[in-house]
């Protein structure tokens, strides 16, 4: 693994180079059951909010299939919400949650009730968004104005530097006040459901997991380029008070500057 120290575009951030896919996926799940174990040790259980893609998907199955990582984790005690969603019902094959249902949910036993799922089969979009608003209000305990505090937030990188489903040029990406947002993204041509950039940032542990050579330019301009959040959503990702991890592989980190 070669270390990129932080540069100015990480705010102070870990960059970690793995040298494949598949070693960016181990990394992944290691640090998966390291924020897991902490969380429950300290408060009881551990609040994660999933990606959706190919790349964290890598992630889930080998979370579910590697009996050392799988028996790691008190499953009793973890609770999964979802970063965001596509507009879809749950068995739709575009469903983020059914990705994770088919990758992780299916092989490991969490209870129903730690399931925490965006209802993509919703009339509209924003009632989806209003109903994950309030779930995440019930389950944190949360006052009006106050952002829940995940422990884990797992985000991909699109090559277009969208995360989540904060996307360039989409009219609610640079929304601050509600926690959830809903809107159109015309280069997926669908509605997405996400949670917000204060929500992700108020998390203890963010992590970025990038794969492959054609998100290395998103990557370079998210990391090093100039400020522009709108363009390259995921320069909104800066943890209020936690911690902020790229987990790249050597294709994705290509285009960084090496660091000694
Ligand atoms: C989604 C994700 C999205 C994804 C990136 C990277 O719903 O698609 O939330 O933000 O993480 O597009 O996806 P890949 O890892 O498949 O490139």
């Amino acid at each position: 693994m070669m270390a990129h120290s932080a540069s100015r575009g990480t705010h102070g951030a870990e960059v970690r180079v793995l040298a494949d896919p598949a070693a960016l996926t181990r990394a992944a799940a290691d640090l998966f059951v390291t924020e897991a174990r902490a969380a429950i040790d300290a408060r009881g259980r551990f609040a994660v909010a999933l990606s959706g893609g190919s790349t964290p998907r890598a992630l889930y199955g080998l979370l579910a299939t590697e009996a050392a990582l799988r028996d790691a984790i008190a499953w009793d005690r973890v609770h999964l919400f979802w970063g965001d969603e596509r507009h879809v019902p749950p068995e739709h094959e575009q469903s983020n949650y059914r990705m994770v249902r088919e990758a992780l949910l299916d092989r490991v036993r969490i209870a129903p009730e730690n399931v925490h799922r965006i209802a993509g089969e919703t009339s509209d979009a924003d009632a989806a968004a209003q109903a994950y608003q309030a779930e995440l209000r019930a389950f944190f305990g949360l006052a009006e104005g106050d952002s829940p505090r995940l422990d884990l937030v797992l985000l991909g990188l699109g090559a277009d530097a969208h995360t989540a489903s904060l996307f360039p040029g989409a009219a609610r990406t640079l929304e601050r006040r509600d926690l959830v947002v809903a809107h159109w993204v015309e280069s997926a041509k669908a509605y997405r459901v996400s949670l917000t950039a204060p929500v992700l940032n108020a998390a203890r542990t963010i992590a970025f997991i990038v794969s492959g050579a054609d998100k290395a330019q998103a990557v370079q301009q998210v990391v090093d380029g100039a400020r522009d959040p709108l363009r390259y959503p995921a320069q909104l990702i800066e943890p209020a008070d936690g911690r902020l991890v790229w987990l790249l592989d050597r294709a994705a980190s290509s285009l960084l500057p090496p660091r000694a």
